[in-house]
This record gives structure tokens, sequence and C-alpha cells, in this order.
């Protein structure tokens, strides 16, 4: 039986979500409704449970696979308010664990030491480590490590190869001809004299070197490198990265969907060196996790102010692209069973309208009946013109403006590194055009006044 309480791991990006303060929710310590209780359930301690549902939401002939999953919450207690995210504790692709075993001659069940305490290493490569990527502290012990190598071993070396690791193509396909050949390059440099060491060196001398050969490669990979330094099960598992839970926006408001926690989960997936790769949590949801049958553990992680306005009158104006669309379905499914009288804009956008429009009967019904005020789309990759969701609101600016003069909420939810920057641009921009403030007075209003004083301005992104 899996021991959850010992797969947690101290993750940066669980700070972005804290534990339910009572403070937030607008309600002392005593007042607390028993419903709100905190959870004896964390990233700690996650609660096992099912997957209830889990499908495609793209339509046919999509490039993507963005799915939607949804978690039984069962006799948890678990709690969430619209807006949250949760916790999902991955575990290890069991074909990838035996062929680790199998390349270092392991049996699974010998003991190791780890951070969680003794446990076979079948169990530490399954539930306590990150195997599908090798980590740089890793790479880095291995030359303390081949230093230990005993005695000398005599190697010949007798093929190479190398593939690219942008495309996967094969760059050197070296043999060995006659004895005493060595491939083009080849320089003596170390104790366990085959190419583990030129590489060993390329890697720890050349940080690009490093990146590139971590960014595609995982410990199948770099074992075929270095497994000739060889391994005991403890200094294979040295250097690995602890396992970490992923976090995922929560598409679902609790008063509308009782009972599940529902996610909208874009599933990572590529190859490399001629083998196909999934993220660590996405590909255990989409691949691994039998519907109604295998257990995950998750948690819940409350945000503190990622939040509708507590007045339902105020309007708000949501921008999400992609699975950024996931906490504004909760927002969306909280105002209609709240009735809220304020009005909801939203901008979604992705690769094409065919393909990738998320919950396009759910959307198209809310615009039918009026939750959905305003909605806008934008299609990158649908035409001739690429179509981001700043496009849109650069050509309604005048109206969002007005909107946000008149006390509107503004929210952004998905990609941090592009989109939320543009978009933080293109708002500053409205800003001074329709607001007319010079660029210095739109910045402070929109980062201090909006974001801070009103907290009106408010994101969740990744
Ligand atoms: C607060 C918060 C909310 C979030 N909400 C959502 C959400 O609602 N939906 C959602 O889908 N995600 C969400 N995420 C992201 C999510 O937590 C995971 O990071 C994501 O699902 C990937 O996890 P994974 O374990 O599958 O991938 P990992 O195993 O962690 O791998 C992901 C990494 O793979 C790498 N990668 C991608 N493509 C390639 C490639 N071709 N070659 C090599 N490497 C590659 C990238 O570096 C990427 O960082 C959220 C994150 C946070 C912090
Ligand atoms: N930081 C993260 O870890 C992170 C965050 C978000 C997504 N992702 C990864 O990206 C993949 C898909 O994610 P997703 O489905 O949520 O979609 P996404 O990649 O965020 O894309 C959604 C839409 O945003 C567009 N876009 C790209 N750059 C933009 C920009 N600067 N401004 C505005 N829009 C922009 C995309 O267009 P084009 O693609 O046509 O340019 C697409 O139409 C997944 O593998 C996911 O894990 C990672």
């Amino acid at each position: 039986m899996y021991d959850f309480t010992s797969s947690f791991v101290k993750n940066p990006d669980l700070l972005v979500h804290l534990f339910i303060y009572p403070s937030y929710l607008g309600i002392n310590g005593d007042e607390m409704p028993e419903k709100r209780i905190k959870s004896e359930w964390s990233a700690k301690n996650p609660f096992p449970t099912v997957i209830s549902d889990n499908y495609v939401l793209n339509g046919a002939g999509s490039r993507k696979e963005t799915r939607h999953i949804v978690f039984d919450l069962g006799d948890s207690g678990l709690d969430y308010k619209s807006g949250d995210a949760l916790g999902v504790v991955p575990r290890c692709p069991p074909e990838l664990v035996e062929e680790i075993l199998s390349i270092c001659v392991f049996s699974g069940e010998e003991e190791v030491e780890t951070h969680l305490g003794t446990c076979t290493v079948r169990e530490a490569l399954t539930n306590r480590y990150e195997i599908h990527r090798v980590s740089k502290k890793w790479i880095k012990g291995l030359l303390e490590r081949s230093g230990e190598t005993p005695g000398q071993a005599e190697i010949r070396i007798v093929g190479r190869r190398r593939y690219s690791s942008t495309d996967g193509s094969l760059i050197l396909d070296w043999k060995s001809e006659e004895d005493g050949d060595f491939p083009d390059g080849y320089v003596e440099i170390g104790d366990f004299g085959d190419n583990s060491a030129i590489l060993l060196h390329e890697l720890i001398s050349d940080p690009d070197s490093m990146e590139d050969y971590i960014w595609s490669r995982d410990y199948v990979d770099a074992l075929a490198d270095f497994g000739s330094i060889g391994f005991s099960p403890q200094q294979l598992l040295e250097g690995m990265n602890r396992l970490k839970p992923r976090l995922y926006s929560i598409a679902s408001s609790p008063d509308f969907e009782q009972g599940t926690v529902h996610l909208t989960v874009a599933i990572v997936r590529y190859s490399h060196h001629n083998r196909e790769r999934t993220g660590l949590c996405t590909g255990y949801m989409a691949d691994r996790c039998e519907t109604n049958s295998s257990q995950v553990g998750v948690y819940m992680s409350p945000t503190r102010s990622f939040v509708l306005p507590e007045d339902g009158s105020k309007d708000i104006i949501m921008v999400g692209p992609g699975t950024g669309i996931a906490p504004f379905r909760a927002f969306l499914q909280q105002r209609e069973i709240d009735s809220s009288s304020g009005r909801n804009w939203l901008f979604f956008g992705d690769w094409t309208e065919e393909g990738e429009y998320l919950y396009r009967d759910e959307m198209e019904d809310w615009k039918k009946r009026g939750i959905i005020t305003r909605q806008d789309l934008a299609w990158s990759r649908q035409g001739d013109e690429k179509v981001y969701v700043q496009h849109l609101m650069e050509k309604n600016g005048e109206e969002i403006w007005s909107w946000i003069e008149n006390g509107a909420y503004f929210y952004v939810c998905g990609d941090k590194q592009y989109m939320a920057k543009d978009v933080h641009a293109t708002l500053i921009e409205i800003c001074v055009k329709f607001g007319h403030m010079s660029p210095v007075e739109a910045k402070d209003y929109v980062e201090t006044g909006l974001m801070k004083t009103e907290k009106r301005y408010l994101r969740d992104v990744y």
C-alpha cells in the first residue's frame, strides 16, 4: 500500500497558495462554520481518492491534449472555494522504474535511506524522487564519484552515438573498426576512460551543455551515458530531485459541483531520443490513473487573493487563454448559483475554434442565458494573423476602461512567462489611452492602485 504521508516534498510553487485563514473568509475563528474548518488533509497528508471522470476537451484533429479531470472528494471533508487550487501527488511511471532497476541490475528490494526514511529502492524511485528528468546535482555528483571507481578497468570504445536534443536526429554514429581507434574529438582524461569522462567534463565545464543535456534526458538516458561508473542503490539516488506535488487551478464551484473537484489540465507530451515522454503529473493522470480505481493523493491549496468580489453586483473581467480558463469556469458557476447581478466579461483564446474552444457548449449556454455578458475569443492559429487575448483587449480598450472606472475586478489566469506580461502591458496602455494618464501614472495606477490598494487586479499565473 502506497504511503501517502511520505510523499510530500517542499515545493516553492506551494507558497502561491496558502492554508485557509478565517480572516480572508470574512469571519473570525469563533464564527467559523463547521464546513470551513481546516481539513486534516494536506500536502503532507494527502487525501487518497479516485479520478471519477477524465476526458479530452479538444475537438477531433486538435494537436493539443487538454483534459477535464474530476476527483471525488468522498467523505474527506475537504472543502474549497472558487479560485483555489488542488495539489496532486504524482507517481513515477512503473516501466521507467523497472528499466532503471534492470540497467543497474537491482532487484528493487534493496533498502535505501531517503529524506522520508528507509524504503526499498523501487519505492524510492516510484514515490520519492523524480526520475523522468535527470537533475544537475546528480550529474555533478558523478564527478566526485568517478574518482572513486575501484581499480583500473581497461575499456575499449566500440561505438558511440549522439542524438540532437532538439529534434532527436542522429548526429554521430561511430563504430570502431580496429583495436585502438577512437571517435573524433576523443581525449583521454579520466580514470574511467570511456566517453563518459569526456561527456561529464563537457557538462560540468559548460552550463549550456548541461542545460541542453538535462532538458531532454531521464535516468535511463543518463545511465546509458554514465552507467559505467557503477552505482549502489544508495548512490543511484544521490542528487536526484525529490518528488513534488503539482498544483492545478480548480475549474469548478463547490456549490455547483458538490462532492467533486474539477480540473482543466494540459497534458505535457514530447519525444526525445526516440522515446515518447510525458510530464510527470499530467502523464500520470492521463495515462496511468484508471478512472474510479487508481488511488491518487490530493489536497487543497487555498488562495488568499484570487477570489470573487464579495459584492456580487460588481462587474468582473476575466482573461484566461488555454488552461487559464479553469478558475473562470469556477467563477461563472459560482456567479450563476449566487445569482450575482454583476456583469461577466470573458476573454478566452487558444489555437483554433474547432480544436481548442474548451467548454464550448457550457460557454455558449452561459452566453445565451446572459451569465456571460460579453465574450471575446482569440484564435492564434486560425487564419493568417496571430490573434491573442491582449489584441482583443486593445480593440475593446475604451469599454474595458469604462468597466474598470466603474469598479470592475480584472482577473488573469494562465501562462506567466509571456501572456500575463503582455496582458499587464496592455492594461497599462488602456489606462494611458482612455484614462488619460501618463505612462508612469498608468503603471502606478495599475500596479499600486488596482493591484495593491484596491485589490481588484488579481492574477493566478504559472
Ligand atoms: C498555482 C498553479 C496553478 C496551475 N494550474 C494549472 C492548470 O489549471 N492546468 C494545467 O494544466 N497546469 C496548471 N499548472 C501547472 C502544473 O502545476 C504543472 O506544472 C503542469 O501540469 C506540468 O506538470 P507535469 O508534472 O506533467 O510536468 P513536469 O514533469 O513537471 O514537466 C513540465 C516541464 O516539462 C518541460 N517540457 C515541456 N515540453 C518539453 C519538451 N518538449 N522537452 C523537454 N521538456 C519539456 C518544461 O520545462 C516543463 O516545465 C499550475 C501551476 C501552478 C503553480
Ligand atoms: N509556466 C508553465 O509551466 C506553463 C504555463 C502555461 C502553459 N504551459 C504549458 O503550455 C502547454 C499548453 O498550455 P495551455 O493549453 O494552457 O496553452 P498556452 O500554451 O498557454 O496557449 C494558449 C493560447 O495562448 C497563446 N499565447 C502564446 N503566447 C501568448 C502571449 N504572449 N500572449 C497571449 N497569448 C499567448 C497561444 O498561442 P500560440 O501557441 O499560437 O502562440 C494559445 O493560443 C502545456 O504543455 C502547459 O503545461 C506551461
